[in-house]
């Protein structure tokens, strides 16, 4: 007797799954999660063919410097691989604590805490302070992240136009006096490279009593003293409540931070659910953040490297005339407006070997559509050659 019967009925999810528009045309186009088979330095191999890297956030270009790779040895050679649980249920090892305090310190706050992704932490900088009752003003721009902290704080969300502090005084304005407020800043906006206007949003901070929550992800190891980030770049620490940020970007690991006070610290660990049931930063990450951590400090050539690089790669994108969104930053988008043409530039530049990234409306504004570059200390004179020689072949087929 035939058993289809018994065959479970298909749930009608799998039909989104098979008529997905997104990915049918992401998986067309092939223009997202490629595998590289070899990566030395700036330089990805795919499919046998060398590309100059012009998409990473390696910022200082440490991804590969000796001292980190060290670093992540010994670690896990004396602790494993990993601490297999989240803090709260299995401890914290001396590692964590002593990379908090040398973070917590370097970035002129009380404490820190480390999280095994950047992701988290800037999510857990909302989830772990906003309530219900409270009132978040976010910019229009922010990391997918922050949105994600938002949306699960469940907080009350008005969002205001990118960098600008006018607009928000204007909702500000309407608002009850009596509501908790906070702000949630970017000290540099990732896609457009642009610097949060920090002076004007904290003195709206101090008038409306707000509370300050700045994601320094592209920030921290670009700007300020010794790479202190966005706050330290305006002399504003202290006007910043909680500072949170990625280990992924300059510090060329994974993980992520949450800085502020000692008391804001230890109520974030009682009331972020991403803190209390995320598993530890590994003991190999967390050696190599604190091994770049204190290369950032100890050798200022790689910042020198990387401003001499932006100069240069700034002046051939502004010699061809590119948009560049006015980035003060090296991350650099080169916005051309229209999903076409982002393709045909983004495929001229992989022809002629060099490797970005596209963004395309609702990931960016309508008429924004970009491609993402940033630049790294890493760059070589011979990479700079190559990256100008693409982008003049690039320009042609637009
Ligand atoms: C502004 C910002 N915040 C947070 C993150 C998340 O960091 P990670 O990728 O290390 O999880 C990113 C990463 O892209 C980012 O750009």
């Amino acid at each position: 007797m035939p058993l289809s019967f018994l065959k479970k009925r298909k749930s009608p999810l799998w039909d989104r799954i098979h008529s997905d528009d997104a990915t049918r045309l992401r998986l067309k186009y092939d223009t997202y999660y490629h595998i590289f088979e070899e990566q030395s330095g700036t330089r990805v191999v795919k499919d046998g063919k060398e590309f100059v890297m012009l998409s990473s956030n390696d910022y200082l270009g440490l991804s590969n410097h000796p001292k980190i790779k060290e670093a992540g040895k010994r670690a896990m050679e004396k602790w494993g691989s990993s601490t297999t649980g989240a803090r709260l249920a299995n401890g914290g090892r001396i590692f964590h604590r002593e990379l908090e305090e040398k973070l917590a310190d370097f970035l002129g706050k009380e404490a820190c805490h480390v999280f095994s992704a950047g992701y988290l932490a800037c999510a857990s900088s909302i989830t772990g302070f906003a309530d219900r009752k409270d009132l978040l003003f976010a910019d229009k721009n922010l990391h997918s992240s922050l949105w994600s902290g938002i949306k699960l704080s469940g907080a009350r969300c008005e969002r205001f136009a990118h960098n600008n502090p006018d607009h928000l005084r204007e909702i500000l304005e309407y608002e009850d006096d009596s509501v908790e407020k906070i702000f949630v800043l970017e000290g540099v906006y990732s896609m457009e490279g642009h610097i949060a206007k920090l002076p004007e949003f904290t003195k709206l901070a101090e008038e409306f009593r707000a509370f300050v929550v700045l994601d320094d992800a592209h920030g921290f190891g670009v700007l300020g003293n010794s790479g202190r980030g966005t706050a330290d770049h305006f002399g504003m620490t202290d006007q910043v409540d909680v500072l949170c940020g990625s280990f992924s970007k300059s510090l060329a690991g994974v993980g992520g931070f949450v800085a502020s006070t000692r008391e804001a610290i230890d109520y974030m660990r009682s009331h972020s659910k991403q803190t209390i049931f995320s598993a530890a930063l590994s003991p190999a990450s967390c050696a190599c953040a604190q091994a770049a951590l204190e290369i950032m400090q100890e050798e200022p050539e790689h910042r020198a490297r990387l401003q001499k690089n932006l100069e240069r790669y700034r002046s051939i994108l502004s010699d061809l005339e590119l948009d560049t969104w006015e980035s003060e930053t090296p991350a650099i988008p080169i916005v051309l407006g229209e999903k076409e043409k982002v393709y045909y530039f983004w495929k001229a530049l992989l022809e002629k070997g060099i490797y970005a990234i596209i963004s395309i409306a609702p990931g960016v504004p309508p008429g924004k559509d970009l491609i993402r570059t940033a630049i790294s200390a890493a760059h070589t004179d011979e990479d700079l050659d190559k990256i100008e020689d693409a982008m003049i072949y690039a320009k042609t087929k637009i």
